[in-house]
């Protein structure tokens, strides 16, 4: 099982993950550019699928389904996926789902060997804003995502490293691996590793020392990894 991303409209990322013969397209937005790689490989569209129902996610969805029309691709939508579900392809692989709420109350992440598709509740190097306004959930969704496996890759749903990584540094001026993580994170596509973002992302360092020493200095709430997490979306 294989992931290939796809930019549109500037910072979003959108992505078609496939096996030998089929595939599952997240976050459309350049139908012609998936519908393209997939017909030049063989693959066939099997799944339409979103991270959350945000439009600028979305909007591909119609035309790629036009797109696939002959091979009938099925539109799974995102609200009516379950927690630990298994989207099957050819040869028994799949893509299991984590619901995410947070960003959305809707939002999901998709999980396949060693990667993890994020939409916008995990960028590389921050996270999405809580709309939701259920920053509790919101706290679950990401301890979810933490407990993957370090080397998982993450592919986010939109490419805001740069500005994340200087509001990284603005938070943490002595973290030297910020540094590290701008100098070896991949651009082409943009990907980073779990056990990076847990070094420089400052939304998931909740408890990492140096934070809760900020927060101490603030009169921040800081009791538990929820509250920390509460504190630091207010700040920051
Ligand atoms: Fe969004």
């Amino acid at each position: 099982m294989d992931i290939e991303q796809f930019r549109y409209a500037d910072d979003n990322l959108g992505y078609l993950v496939y096996t030998a013969k089929q595939g599952i397209a997240i976050d459309a937005g350049n139908p012609e550019a998936i519908s393209g790689f997939a017909r030049d490989r063989g693959i066939e569209i099997k799944y339409v699928t979103n991270t959350h129902s945000h439009q600028d996610h979305t909007f591909g969805n119609r035309m790629l389904l036009k797109k696939t029309r002959a091979a009938g691709a099925l539109f799974l939508d995102c609200r009516s996926l379950d927690q630990g579900q298994v989207i099957e392809l050819d040869g028994g692989q799949g893509l299991e789902v984590m619901l995410t709420p947070g960003h959305t109350a809707d939002s999901v992440c998709f999980k396949g060997p060693g990667f993890v598709v994020t939409g916008d509740t995990l960028f590389n190097a921050t996270v999405g804003n809580c709309f939701s306004g259920d920053l509790e959930g919101f706290y679950r969704s990401l301890k979810q995502l933490m407990a993957l496996p370090g080397e998982t890759l993450v592919y986010a749903g939109h490419d805001y490293v740069e500005e994340s990584l200087a509001v990284a540094e603005s938070i943490e001026p002595e973290n030297s691996d910020i540094q590290v993580y701008r100098d070896t994170y991949s651009r082409e596509p943009v990907v980073s590793c779990m056990a990076d973002e847990l070094k420089v992302n400052p939304y998931l360092r909740f408890n990492a020392p140096s934070m809760i020493r900020r927060l101490e200095e603030r009169g921040m709430p800081r009791e538990t990894g929820s509250q920390r997490f509460a504190s630091l979306m207010e700040i920051y």
